[in-house]
């Protein structure tokens, strides 16, 4: 499921890089929840032992974790463990269950400074976990969001592991007293520094949940505006929002025919040689090309895993 688009990027990702158009949270200790996960159409899954499970059920938690990843692990979609934060009573004991289940990734919640990754990825280092096991990053905090370009940075150190941050919009609102309003006026220029810090070392971004699964009209406009800032996709809390961010956060037709055209247009002879061309009175460059490519890509990743479903 290569999507190109992250060929460039500057961490030590072993892994090619993936769709994360829709990434479902389920509560680990949601049973009914996650018997239903390995039929849903979510590019990633993050299994939550953190804010989702309350304090006397995390050991729980983990158990039916275990045992749902064991006896049902969903093909075809990442894998992602939320831990409890290293300040909790909970974070190194769900680290070290976490390793042994072989995720994908996983994901530390309230992400404050450098220190935060480095700590848990030597961690990994000295029990050997595989280099493809690697780490989110919510960014949830004022001090997480003051940080943010410091933390992404440890994703260009060697066994930085870092792949992904995460906004966490209902803690930093919390913590802020933001309110949430449709349109999310005062907590845009947030969320572009964190994705401006991600996205200057390479990392993805995905935008923070909404938590009005029942509103499918605010669902799609949210959807939109995080498309339009540039997030790879949104984490999500219901199955219904699946397949709106499956559509916003995927190659519209009329994207793919215009990446179609720029590639057939610098393929042609006569455009050869050139860095720069006249595309029906459009300025096209071969930096065009080149988000083109990535378009194009992106869109065969979405066919090929369609007809996987
Ligand atoms: N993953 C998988 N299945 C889910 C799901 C999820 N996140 N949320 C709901 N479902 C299932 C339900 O089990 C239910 O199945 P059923 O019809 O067989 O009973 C179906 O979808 C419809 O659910 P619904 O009745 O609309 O909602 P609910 O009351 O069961 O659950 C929430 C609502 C918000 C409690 C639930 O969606 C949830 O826990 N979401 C994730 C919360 C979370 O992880 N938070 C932390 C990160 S922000
Ligand atoms: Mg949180």
């Amino acid at each position: 499921m290569a999507k190109a688009g992250h060929k460039s990027r500057m961490n030590s990702s072993s892994h090619p890089a993936r769709l994360r158009r829709s990434v479902l949270c389920v509560p680990a200790d949601n049973e009914r929840a996650l018997s239903k996960i390995a039929s849903l159409s979510c590019d990633a899954v993050i299994y939550d032992l953190e804010d989702a499970i309350l304090t006397d059920r995390k050991a729980e938690a983990r158990t039916m974790l275990a045992r749902h990843l064991g006896e049902n692990r969903p093909a075809g979609i990442e894998i992602i463990i939320r831990i409890n934060s290293f300040r909790s009573p909970f974070g190194e004991t769900d680290l070290a269950e976490a390793i042994g289940l072989q995720p994908d990734a996983i994901l530390l919640p309230k992400v404050e400074s450098p220190s935060d990754i480095q700590s848990v990825a030597d961690i990994l280092s000295e029990k050997d976990a595989p280099d493809s096991l690697r780490l989110w990053a919510m960014i949830e905090t004022p001090r997480g969001v003051l940080n943010a370009a410091a933390i992404a940075e440890t994703g260009r150190t060697s066994g930085g592991r870092l792949d992904c941050f995460v906004p966490g919009l209902n803690d930093l609102r919390k913590e802020t007293g933001v309110p949430a309003l449709p349109g999310r006026p005062h907590l845009v220029p947030w969320l572009m520094q964190i994705l401006l810090s991600a996205r200057s070392c390479g990392l993805d971004v995905i935008d923070s949940v909404f938590n009005d699964f029942r509103d499918a009209d605010g669902l799609d406009a949210e959807c939109r505006q995080g498309r339009d800032m540039g997030f790879d996709g949104k984490m999500l809390i219901h199955p219904a929002q699946i397949a709106p961010a499956n559509e916003a956060f995927g190659v519209s037709p009329e994207a793919a025919a215009d990446a179609t055209l720029i590639i057939d247009a610098f393929a042609k002879p006569e455009n050869a040689g050139k860095g720069v061309i006249n595309l029906d009175g459009r300025m096209v460059e071969r930096l065009h090309l080149d988000q083109a490519l990535k378009t194009a890509a992106k869109a065969n990743a979405i066919q090929r895993k369609d007809k996987t479903a």
